[in-house]
């Protein structure tokens, strides 16, 4: 089994596509003393994206990368690549990022790439998973952590919330009652890797202790 992170704190690089409500709880986390990391930068592929600014608000380097600016996908992230080893990053976390990461990235910080995803993986992967979710009509739902490999919300499961979906649920108000589950799991499954605790065995993470 092959350990993800050692022990220590974790040099995050925040990706947000949005509004950046998962950046600021992992922020808030940080300050309380809960998760024991630096966020080095936060990146964003949308020049108006919230998140800039919730980051600028904190005095945390902001980035926007214009992917459209590059030939290829493998360019915009040897750009992605460079700024992140300048910065010396040793964790990648998307939080609301809506790209999906290519082999420079994966390849340079294998199973060190994390996502949240708004549904009970692997039930609804893909976009509005609150809404497949209220459209399917399962009783539960919830968020998934996970370690980002080359498919889509794919990979080993870090860490999962259940929330209940209520008759008269829309995708929205699903959404809002998700989102407080992700504001809570996120940082506790990057602190299991600051622990120096996940393992990973094949398509599993194992948490150690
Ligand atoms: C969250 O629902 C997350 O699960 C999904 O995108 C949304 C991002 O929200 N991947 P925010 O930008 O963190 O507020």
């Amino acid at each position: 089994m092959m350990q993800i992170t050692p022990a220590g704190p974790l040099q995050l690089a925040v990706f947000a596509s949005g509004r950046g409500s998962n950046f600021d709880a992992l922020y808030q986390a940080i300050e309380r003393g809960d998760l024991n990391a630096n966020i080095k930068v936060l990146v964003s592929d949308k020049e108006n994206a919230p998140a800039l600014d919730k980051a600028r608000k904190r005095n945390i380097k902001a980035i926007y990368l214009n992917p459209r600016s590059y030939i290829n996908r493998d360019e915009y992230e040897n750009d992605l690549l460079k700024l992140l080893k300048e910065q010396q990053v040793t964790v990648v976390v998307l939080a609301g990022y809506m790209r999906l990461v290519g082999p420079v990235l994966l390849e340079h910080f294998r199973h060190r790439i994390v996502n949240i995803h708004p549904a009970l993986l692997p039930s609804f992967p893909g976009l509005q998973a609150q809404q497949q979710a209220v459209d399917y009509g399962v009783k539960y739902s919830g968020c998934t952590v996970h370690i980002v490999d080359a498919g889509m919300d794919t990979g080993p499961i870090l860490m999962q919330a259940v929330v209940p979906v209520l008759p008269d649920d829309s995708g929205d108000t699903l959404a809002q009652r998700i989102l407080v589950e992700e504001h809570k799991i996120y940082w506790r499954s990057l602190q299991l890797l600051a622990e120096g605790r996940v393992y990973i065995d094949g398509r599993k993470a194992v948490i150690k202790n």
